[in-house]
């Protein structure tokens, strides 16, 4: 019986099986699941289980989760299609025989207005009494910060429409590391976990401690849901993500993706890593 991951290739992905790993799963006990093993192929140099898996072809998925003891459902990128790639994933899953299986959700999907957040929570209801479940609500990733450093230092200024909204963000790693310990301890199944970082912070507070760790000045622009638009468009975003991330930013200054719970904090056994470090890291 195994610990299937899936999108093993997703940054997600990859740094939750490091995370197995690391609680001391047998690479015999996991199997990653890829569109594209090739993308994997490094995790069955170390003896990693690894099988093709894409939502949108399942006839592949029966062979994909044979022998599934508990299964981490990562979500899927493509907006329009997630619900139903999610739920052809579900029933494979079901059919496989799993007892457990842990979905990347997002904070409050259950009371989300956001795009996102609806279309996590419709995932979820179709978790609901088919399979014993644990809903990961991951909040936001500090990496949609971080990654964008080079950037945002060049322009000196930190664009987004949040306005006084706090954002409990932390690092993939930490919401990894909270999926694997789900995986590999008792007593989680029918659990919602509301995951965030342990210090939350609006965009202009980001700004200031990007400023104050780089020594560079950072301007946080706050604009109206058109100017936001404007600003991701005129970067190169296609219309359609650039919407759904104003969307998401109009959420986040509503208090959606704030949490206070501590959840992630207990999960993971130590405190998160906080938007000073994750700045650090990514700079040097
Ligand atoms: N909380 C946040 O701030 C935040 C931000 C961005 C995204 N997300 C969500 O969290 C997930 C993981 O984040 P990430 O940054 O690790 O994502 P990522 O690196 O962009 O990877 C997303 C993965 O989704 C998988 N996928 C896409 N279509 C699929 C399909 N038809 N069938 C099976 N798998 C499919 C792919 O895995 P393979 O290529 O291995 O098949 C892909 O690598 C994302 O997919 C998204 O739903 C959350």
């Amino acid at each position: 019986m195994s610990i299937v991951v899936t999108a093993a290739s997703s940054h997600l992905g990859r740094l939750t099986v490091e995370a197995l790993l690391a609680r001391g799963v047998p690479a015999s006990g996991i199997v990653a699941t890829s569109r594209d093993v090739r993308m994997i192929k490094d995790l069955a140099d170390r003896g990693v289980v690894v099988r093709r898996a894409d939502f949108a072809e399942p006839d592949g998925l029966p062979a994909a989760f044979e022998g599934v003891e508990k299964l981490l459902l990562i979500s899927t990128t493509d907006v329009d299609q997630r619900v139903a790639n999610h739920r052809r994933a579900i029933k494979a899953a079901v059919e496989a025989g799993a007892s457990l299986v842990a979905y990347t959700s997002m904070l409050h999907a259950d009371t989300a207005t956001s795009v996102l957040g609806v279309t996590h929570y419709a995932t979820e209801q179709d978790l609901r009494d088919r399979v014993p479940n644990v809903l990961l609500r991951n909040g936001w990733y500090l990496e949609n910060y971080t990654a964008q450093l080079p950037q945002l230092l060049r322009a000196g200024a930190l664009a987004g429409a949040t306005g006084q909204g706090r954002i409990s963000a932390a690092t993939r790693a930490d919401y990894a590391d909270a999926a694997a310990a789900v995986l590999t301890t008792d007593g989680h199944a029918g659990q919602a976990y509301e995951l965030g970082g342990d210090g939350a912070f609006t965009l202009a507070e980001l700004a200031a401690t990007i400023s104050d760790v780089s020594g560079r000045q950072i301007a946080n622009i706050d604009l109206p849901a058109d100017g936001f638009t404007q600003v991701l468009t005129e970067a190169g975003l296609p219309a359609e993500l650039a919407n759904v991330l104003v969307d998401a930013d109009l959420a986040m200054g509503r208090g959606e993706l704030f949490t206070d719970s501590g959840d992630l904090r207990r999960l993971i056994g130590r405190p998160t890593v906080t938007p000073a470090e994750a700045i650090t890291a990514a700079l040097s």
